[in-house]
């Protein structure tokens, strides 16, 4: 079965056509990271725009890129939350414009789930159950994923996403958005142990997180220094806050495996790309002798192949839009 996914939920238009949820047959994605770089983040107007600009070559090359037509094609499927609601809206309306022309059927594809299907493409032999640490921007959650299309979260973010910690450390060190990739970077250069952040937990919820204070404190260190005349090392306040996040998401997620007897781990979402967090988990998953999945590097942020993937087990389990097929901000991975 091939599949034309969309995606428009952020700043990246995608498009890709997807055989059986797992053989990738094209993945076109035209990021608006430059222009959203000016403001220091994403600016939902622009964003919204700039869907409405892209969509059509986009989706046009990704048809062509698989050698197809619109008749050589299944199904349509879309990311109908969660998002930016008006870039959302741009992908849902063109694939329910698509799906109303042809007599194909639509399938509404939950954004998180999305990124936890990118382990299906980069590991063909991995199926569930298992436990996916899933972080993006906007979401830090644990997910016990039970079937394709059946999950519960086992801990969640009480404030910032990692991915939002990740970025606003960044900016306040200059870098450009989205800061979490430069950092990580910049991470390598430098002494993971030259500064101490702390380690926050929530009380009686062992599995969430919380990140707003360790951002707050990467940002008082480096104004209180400015202020002082103070010169920091760059690389070494990266590699101290960049340890400090990976230990929080590290710890909880590994705890929740063992409370919880699971032993196949998985990471999804921007943040997976992290090369701390790939090795520490990489590196703890075998101590354990648990397996350890992460989709490829290119795979990480946002594409349309995570969603012809997903879309493909949400198509097998019934889940079919209509013509009334809405956006939504926000929506529940459950
Ligand atoms: O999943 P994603 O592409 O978009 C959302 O759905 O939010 O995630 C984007 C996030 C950004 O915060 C970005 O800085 C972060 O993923 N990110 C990273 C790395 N690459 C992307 N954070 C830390 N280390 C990285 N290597
Ligand atoms: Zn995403």
């Amino acid at each position: 079965m091939k599949i034309l996914a969309i995606e428009s939920s952020c700043d990246e238009t995608a498009a890709a056509v997807v055989e059986d949820g797992r053989s990738v047959l094209s993945s076109v994605v035209a990021s608006q990271v430059e222009e959203h770089r000016l403001y220091g983040g994403v600016v939902p107007e622009i964003a919204s725009r700039r869907h409405a600009e892209a969509i059509v070559p986009v989706v046009s090359q990704a048809l062509s890129d698989a050698g197809l037509t619109l008749e050589g094609v299944d199904a349509v499927a879309v990311t109908h939350a969660p998002g930016l609601i008006g870039a959302l809206l741009v992908g849902v309306n063109f694939a329910k414009g698509l799906s109303l022309a042809s007599g194909l059927p639509l399938i509404p594809t939950h954004h998180l789930r999305s990124h936890i299907a990118s382990n299906y493409i980069s590991n063909k032999e991995l199926k569930p159950s298992f436990l996916c640490l899933v972080v993006s921007g906007g979401h830090s959650h644990i997910v016990m994923v039970e079937d394709y299309t059946r999950m519960k979260i086992i801990g969640r973010t009480r404030d910032d996403a990692a991915g939002e910690a990740f970025d606003k450390a960044a900016r306040t060190m200059g870098m450009p958005y989205p800061g979490g990739i430069a950092l990580d970077k910049v991470a390598e250069e430098g002494d993971p142990r030259a500064f101490t952040f702390p380690r926050p937990v929530v009380r009686d919820a062992p599995y969430d997180f919380s990140f707003s204070g360790l951002k707050t404190a990467v940002i008082n260190l480096i104004h209180n220094s400015a202020q002082k005349g103070i010169e920091l090392s760059k690389p070494d306040v990266c590699a101290s806050f960049r340890l400090a996040v990976v230990n929080c998401l590290v710890s909880n997620f590994l705890r929740a495996a063992d409370d919880l007897g699971v032993r196949r781990l998985v990471i999804a979402g921007g943040v997976s790309a992290n090369s701390l967090l790939r090795k520490m988990l990489a590196e703890e998953a075998e101590k354990r002798g648990c397996e350890f999945f992460m989709p490829e590097k290119s795979l990480c942020g946002d594409n349309a192949a995570m969603v012809g993937s997903q879309a493909y087990y949400e198509y097998l389990s019934g889940n079919i839009a209509g013509a009334d097929l809405n956006a939504y901000a926000t929506m529940s991975i459950e």
